[in-house]
């Protein structure tokens, strides 16, 4: 998660020469960041180079990255969902499915593809609050104040969200990740109310695709029990939820991924190495699991440790399939 970024000399570099909105828009730029990590570090999978907020704009939203996204026009009434646009994505981000083309000729082919998106519950914070927040109190006041406005505005966010990642697929992205970051917000009966009807509705209009897909409730360990009942082939876990408990609730229909602290990457190597070993005996194998950290990595981050992570995971897998 975040395997691209500024913790990467070579991405400051780029990040040096054009902002970050520019650099999403310039497939050739998005491409090369998107490849820097695989290229250093070797990993199993690339993930699209690109922010959740991306398709926002083509809906009439005005969007500003510092360092995290900002929104001039909040929507914050029933006049202001309506006033939306459905889009289309070829017209609104054909820098997006542009890129995902480039990507799928430069990638060698043992590195899947993945596409992303924010899961409804997710970019609405962002929209309704106009930034980032540590409680989100203005988005969940709308969400209580004016439940059918708030549904409404869910609604289009999931029909939006369906055409993007019908579209990255088309373009070439061979598994979709939904990022639901601020799942975790909800007590368990708002989830439910809020949240899930949204999410059900992309991961079950996705299916007709047949690609993995992965849904990834941050701060979701109470909502395991709901999570459970989603058109999700891999659930994706944050650090505070152990492997197997995850498991235990999800059953054996759903793999999973994760979940690594990416605090433990700030660890001497040998304590990162034995987290590592946790995490893998954690997990087990049946029905699958993907390693990766259980959120996104802190730009302070030393590479070095990257590539002990990427290194030692590496060496136990294969030894594992070697027995
Ligand atoms: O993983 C990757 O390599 C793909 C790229 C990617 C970015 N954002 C690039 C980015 C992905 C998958 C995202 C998803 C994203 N964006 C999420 C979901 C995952 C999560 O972290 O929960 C969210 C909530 C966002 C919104 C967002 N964009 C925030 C909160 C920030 C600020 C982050 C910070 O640390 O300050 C961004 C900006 C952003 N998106 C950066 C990158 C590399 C840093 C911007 C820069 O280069 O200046």
């Amino acid at each position: 998660m975040r395997q691209a970024g500024r913790y990467l000399p070579e991405y400051r570099k780029v990040r040096e020469k054009v902002d970050f909105l520019t650099l999403t828009k310039t497939p050739e730029l998005a491409a090369e960041v998107t490849l820097q990590p695989i290229r250093r570090f070797g990993m199993d999978a690339a993930i699209l180079f690109s922010d959740i907020m991306t398709p926002l704009e083509g809906m009439g939203v005005e969007l500003e990255f510092a360092p995290g996204p900002l929104i001039r026009n909040p929507v914050r009434s029933a006049a202001a969902v309506d006033a939306l646009r459905a889009c289309d994505p070829e017209e609104t981000v054909p820098f997006v499915l542009e890129t995902l083309g480039i990507l799928r000729d430069e990638l060698p082919a043992s590195a899947p593809l993945i596409g992303f998106a924010g899961a409804p519950f997710t970019l609405f914070c962002y929209l309704v609050e106009g930034g980032g927040s540590k409680t989100f109190n203005t988005a969940k006041a709308f969400l209580f104040a004016e439940p059918a406005a708030a549904v409404r505005l869910l609604e289009k966010l999931a029909e939006m969200t369906v055409s993007y990642l019908t579209a990255q697929a088309a373009a070439g992205a061979q598994a979709l990740m939904l990022f639901d970051s601020w799942a975790g917000l909800l007590g368990p009966d708002d989830y439910r109310r809020f949240a899930v009807p949204s999410v059900t509705r992309v991961l079950d209009e996705l299916a007709p695709l047949e690609l993995p897909l992965i849904y990834f409730p941050n701060q979701g360990a109470t909502l395991l029990a709901d999570v459970a009942g989603l058109g999700a082939d891999v659930v994706g876990l944050d650090w505070r939820t152990p492997l197997s408990a995850a498991r235990a609730t999800l059953g054996p229909a759903k793999a999973i991924q994760g979940n690594l602290d990416p605090a433990a990457l700030f660890a001497p190597p040998n304590e990162l190495r034995s987290r590592i070993d946790r995490v893998l005996e954690e997990a087990g194998s049946e029905p699958g699991h993907i390693f990766n950290l259980g959120h996104g990595i802190d730009r302070a981050t030393d590479p070095d440790q990257v590539a002990r992570l990427v290194d030692h995971v590496h060496e136990r897998t294969e030894a594992a399939d070697a027995e």
